[in-house]
This record gives C-alpha cells, sequence and structure tokens, in this order.
C-alpha cells in the first residue's frame, strides 16, 4: 500500500473521513467528514481564523451566501473562462482533463497540441481521440419554482432563474467590498477573510480530498494601493509561510514555491505563486497567492454600475485598490497535515500506527480511563479526573474498552498526545500514569499537577 493508501484507510477506520454518500455506494468528489474530521477540520480553520482576522487590526471577516445573483460570474469572468480542457476516449467514452494525462501541455493546450503528445487512454489505452472541448466548472441550479420545460415561455424561465454555486468564496468578498468600507471605514491596506463552501464540477477528481468537487476555501482579499502591490505580496508570501509552518506544523522542506507562467494563470491574475507540498503521491498545489489588481472591483463597478472608489484618508486620493489574494483549500491543508503527522514504528516487536499531530491540532489532548473498568473504585475515581481535565482542557476522550495496550494503540491512531491512566496506586497516593504518544514513554504525576 502506498501512504496515501494508508491515511486514507486510517481515515475510514477511525472516523475522520468517509466517502461522500457512502451507504448508496458514493458520490465521486465528496467526502463526508465523521466525527474526528470535523474537530481536526475545526481546529485547522479556526488556526487560520485566529492567525489572519482575530489576532490583526487589519482584517475583517465576512461569511457571505453560497448562491449569489449570477452577474457576479458575468463581472468575474467565470462564466466565460472558468473552464478545464475535456477530451474524450472515442473507443471506450472515458473522459479526461488533458492537461492532466498529458505530459507538458497546459490548461489553454489545443487539439493538435494534444494530439502531438500521443497520449494513450489511461482506461482503454487506445489512442483515438475527439477534440478538445471546453467545460465550464461551475454548478448550476435553478432558484425558485422548476417548471417543466415543454413550452417556449417555461423554457425562457428556467433559462432565467439559472443561479450558480460559487466555485471560489472570493466574489462574496469583493461583492461586499463597498459595504465593509462603508460600515467599519477601514484605512489602507486591509483585509477581507472568508471561510466557506466552494463548488467545483471537476472532470477528474482524484487522490482522495485533494481535488474535490465539494471543498471548503479560506481566503483573503488584501486591498491595496496599487503602487505597493508588489511589498504587500511579499508580507503576504511570509506570512503564509509562518501560518503553514509555525502554526499548523508544515515541515519547510515539503513547501516549494512556484511562480505560475502567464499562460497558466487565472484569467485574473498578474502574477500567481503557488505554494506546493509534497503529498504522498507527489508534489501538488497546496494554495495561491495571486496578484488580482483592481480586476474584480473595476468589473463589479461596471456591471453594478456602483462606484468601488476608495479615498485615502491622508492624501484624498481616490483610486479603486488592488488585491493580493491569498487561498487555500481546506481539504489540501487537513491531507498535508495528515501526510505529515502520519509515521509508523514498532513498539515491543509490534507495528505500530501514529498521528503525530501537534497538541493545538489534535482532535483530543488527553484520554482518560481506568486501569480496569470492572473494578468501580477505579472508574469512579477516573471519572472525577476526566471532569477535571475537561473543564481545563474541553477536548478529552474517555476510554476503558479493551485492555490498555489496545487503548493506547487507538489512541496513538487518532492522535491523541497524552493518555491518563488511573490505577490502585491512584487510590492510596492520588498519582496517574501519563503516557506520551511520541516516545511512549510512562511518568508518575500527581492528580494536581495535570
Ligand atoms: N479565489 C482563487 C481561487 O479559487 P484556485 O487556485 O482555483 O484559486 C484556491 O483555488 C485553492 O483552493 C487551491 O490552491 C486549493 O487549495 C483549493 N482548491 C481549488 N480547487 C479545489 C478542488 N477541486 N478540491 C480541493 N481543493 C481545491
Amino acid at each position: 500500500m502506498s501512504k496515501l493508501e494508508d491515511i486514507v484507510s486510517l481515515c475510514k477506520r477511525r472516523g475522520f473521513i468517509f466517502p461522500g454518500s457512502d451507504v448508496y455506494g458514493g458520490m465521486a468528489g465528496t467526502w463526508d467528514f465523521g466525527p474526528l474530521g470535523v474537530t481536526l477540520k475545526k481546529k485547522i480553520m479556526d488556526a487560520w481564523w485566529e492567525f489572519f482576522v482575530e489576532s490583526r487590526d487589519d482584517m475583517y471577516g465576512v461569511d457571505a451566501a453560497i448562491i449569489m445573483n449570477p452577474r457576479t460570474w458575468v463581472a468575474s469572468g467565470h462564466v466565460a473562462t472558468f473552464a478545464d480542457p475535456l477530451v474524450e476516449c472515442k473507443e471506450c467514452k472515458s473522459r479526461f482533463r488533458a492537461d492532466k494525462i498529458a505530459d507538458g501541455i497546459t490548461e489553454s493546450v489545443t487539439t493538435e497540441e494534444f494530439l502531438a503528445t500521443h497520449t494513450k487512454c489511461p482506461v482503454c489505452g487506445k489512442e483515438n481521440w475527439g477534440p478538445i472541448r471546453k467545460f465550464n466548472m461551475m454548478f448550476s441550479t435553478h432558484v425558485g419554482a422548476v417548471l417543466p420545460e415543454d413550452t417556449a415561455e417555461n423554457k425562457e424561465l428556467a433559462e432565467k432563474s439559472i443561479a450558480y454555486l460559487r466555485p471560489e468564496t472570493a466574489q462574496g468578498i469583493f461583492t461586499n467590498y463597498k459595504n465593509v468600507v462603508d460600515t467599519i471605514y477601514p484605512n489602507l491596506p486591509f483585509g477581507i477573510a472568508q471561510q466557506g463552501k466552494a463548488f467545483r464540477n471537476e472532470i477528474s477528481p482524484r487522490d482522495f480530498i485533494l481535488r474535490d468537487r465539494e471543498c471548503s476555501q479560506m481566503e483573503i482579499e488584501y486591498f491595496v494601493a496599487p503602487n505597493t502591490w508588489e511589498e504587500n505580496f511579499e508580507k503576504m508570501r511570509e506570512l503564509q509561510h509562518e501560518f503553514l509552518e509555525k502554526i499548523i506544523g508544515l515541515p519547510a522542506n515539503h513547501l516549494h514555491e512556484y511562480d505560475v507562467p502567464a499562460e497558466d494563470r487565472a484569467h485574473y491574475s498578474k502574477r500567481t505563486t503557488d505554494f506546493m507540498f509534497d503529498y504522498p503521491n507527489g508534489a501538488e498545489e497546496l494554495m495561491g497567492l495571486a496578484y488580482r489588481t483592481d480586476f474584480d472591483l473595476s468589473n463589479i463597478a461596471r456591471e453594478s454600475g456602483k462606484s468601488m472608489d476608495y479615498r485615502d484618508k491622508v492624501t484624498g486620493e481616490v483610486f479603486i485598490p488592488h488585491v493580493i489574494e491569498p487561498s487555500i483549500g481546506v481539504e489540501r491543508l487537513f491531507l498535508a497535515v495528515l501526510s505529515t503527522a502520519y509515521s509508523e514504528d514498532e513498539v515491543n516487536g509490534e507495528k505500530r500506527i501514529v498521528l503525530k499531530l501537534a497538541e493545538n491540532l489534535a482532535p483530543y489532548r488527553f484520554c482518560v480511563s481506568p486501569l480496569l473498568k470492572n473494578k468501580p473504585e477505579l472508574v469512579e475515581k477516573a471519572k472525577t479526573v476526566y471532569d477535571q481535565i475537561r473543564k481545563k482542557y474541553g477536548n478529552v476522550t474517555w476510554d476503558d474498552s479493551g485492555n490498555i495496550g489496545k487503548r493506547y494503540r487507538k489512541q496513538d491512531e487518532i492522535g491523541t498526545p497524552k493518555c491518563v491512566v488511573i490505577d490502585f496506586d491512584t487510590l492510596e497516593d492520588d498519582t496517574v500514569t501519563v503516557r506520551d504518544r511520541d516516545t511512549t514513554e510512562q511518568t508518575r504525576i500527581k492528580i494536581a499537577d495535570l
């Protein structure tokens, strides 16, 4: 098994992540977070919010609607350009993203360029391709009552009622820029942050939670004076490293920056640096840092007829701010955290799987258990200790299943840093055994010192 398969298996076995709609055989590109996964995910998102919003004076949060006025996606350019190159095998009818199955080509590949790569179909092995077609990745839906499209009038009404599930959270920020300026009066530079779901009808979802049809993004639009974009881009780049390495604990040598060439950049970007992470199956984009210029605000001004101008409080100068955007997918960060933490070693001659999660991210910080569950005096004492630690730290779990060795293995697999065990000595001297997940060392500690 590859390390990724081991992680997928651990996630299902221990309740981190299940395939979406598992009971019906799944739904490609969707995943459900289980009890432990949702806790870890929330801790990652909270760490981001704390670092980029709550601990700063220049950042403000919003939580915008997922379904937005469709004009949003016309102004943003997503209706016209948010498309992947789709290619179909004429033999077996399988469909692929051309740039993902052929080497050395980009998203802007033409049919001739693709055919020249002589790529074989990954499913049937033949080389008989249809033309490259651009496939818009936005999910569409209808707002309001949906009538059968059996008359010309109904068809027209249906077309008018089309709305999209947002493909990026960013537009919920841009469309609220004016509201924030008019209510908070922030000084430039300032940022607006948002966390939430984004939807993309990916042609080939793959690599577990790395490429999903429904994902969660954490994005900031950082508004700056046009002539200061380069210095702010650099500051934002450093901040991303600080967050990923110091707060989340990703190893610096697994992170690589990649300056995206013009032909591969999104339509709105004049400069993009992708942060690539060494995942178990190879390096993939973890997040992007883009200079979006005044592209979005200018387009919104044009489409809505409303001014997006900012008046500088010191100089009185009036202009549309430019934007630096760090954008990260929660699932990709989640997988980076898991692949960093996942390790295997040997304890007492037996293979052990251990998630070496940082204390601030581990779903449970402590596990409390009585040595034997059929001894009421031990259980009662353990409950007292459990309540005491829970009051202090919140996320504590109770485990009295199986023998103590099995409990340790289970807690190692879910990444609980410390196991606290109550035994007969506890009843005598009020001390407990504290067992460390990473070293497996056991120390005797007074309950009062826990
Ligand atoms: N607002 C800018 C934007 O959306 P992007 O590069 O398309 O830019 C930003 O997406 C980040 O969102 C990516 O770096 C990745 O972390 C995450 N992301 C995008 N598409 C994803 C998908 N299909 N599955 C999981 N994460 C995705």
